[in-house]
């Protein structure tokens, strides 16, 4: 399992992760959200072993992380990192190539990496744009190939930095359904966001990061429905829970629960 204790990090003389405690493993889905700047990515970057903690731990099965360059390459067929910016992630003009770039580097055999690819499309539903070069895809498509890399590795953990950065709201609802998929193979998914709404439709735990300290966790209707702290976090409530505090709406996870409660009350 995936967590880390008392993890506090620094860049030269600034601290931007204070004391960080975390358990991956407890949920399907984790949201870490947070305003810009309060060390998400940071965060992510610890995780996966680019930075490197001040103090405290970075966790595999309750094992601190080895930094040795082949304790790093283990820790990366585990725990696979997709950042915000896909282009940093995209090495080929041809997709398949490119989401079987990291296992082509391992060695990985040519039928069992086809049969990974083939998998790893399907999930992300990159079918209709898979034969055209990745230069003349939308930034949201290049998004989808980019997890495809990551899930080719297989591995437990899925950690996805500002999935929907810069997504239109077909690319956004299509991301919700690829987290909702990917999920539902088994992995445990782990989300950075400032999009709250999203957080709070995908997830079934959250924290709430406020300059690189955590300041809730919890499930999702719980921390959400703690107004004050979220305006300290520099956040808004999800606007179906803000419709559930102010209007005494049912408490719903997605619109189109709360459509089809609407619906029941006004049928009765
Ligand atoms: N390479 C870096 N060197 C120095 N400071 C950095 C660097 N990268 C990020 N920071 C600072 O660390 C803090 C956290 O940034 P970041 O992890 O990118 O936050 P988030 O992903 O939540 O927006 C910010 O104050 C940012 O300015
Ligand atoms: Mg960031």
């Amino acid at each position: 399992m995936l967590a880390t204790h008392n993890l506090s990090f620094s860049y030269q003389d600034e601290t931007v992760l204070h004391d960080l405690t975390f358990d991956f493993g407890r949920c399907a889905v984790t949201g870490i959200v947070g305003e810009n700047g309060c060390g998400k990515s940071t965060l992510f970057m610890n995780l996966n072993g680019v930075l490197r903690p001040n103090s405290g731990a970075v966790l595999w099965q309750g094992k601190p992380l080895n930094y040795s360059k082949a304790g790093l390459i283990e820790h990366r067929q585990r725990v696979t990192t997709v950042f915000q910016d896909p282009e940093q992630q995209i090495f080929y003009t041809d997709i398949d190539s490119d989401i079987a770039f990291s296992l082509r580097n391992l060695g990985v055999n040519e039928a069992e990496i086809t049969r990974r690819v083939e998998h790893a499309i399907e999930l992300v539903d990159a079918q209709s744009f898979r034969h055209k070069p990745i230069q003349y895809l939308s930034h949201g498509q290049k998004k989808r190939v980019a997890i495809a890399g990551a899930l080719v590795m297989e591995a437990d953990y899925l950690l996805l930095d500002e999935p929907t950065a810069g997504l239109d709201p077909s690319g956004r609802q299509q991301m919700i359904e690829i987290i909702a998929r990917i999920a539902t193979q088994g992995k445990h998914v782990v989300i950075s966001s400032h999009d709250i709404d999203l957080i709070y439709e995908v997830c079934d735990g959250v924290y709430v990061m406020n300059r690189g300290k955590i300041v809730a966790q919890g499930s999702p209707g719980t921390v959400f429905s703690q107004s004050e702290m979220l305006r300290a976090a520099g956040l808004v409530q999800p606007w179906l829970v803000k419709l559930h505090s102010e209007l005494g709406f049912p408490l719903c996870k997605t619109e189109t629960q709360l459509f089809n409660a609407l619906r029941e009350t006004k049928e009765a």
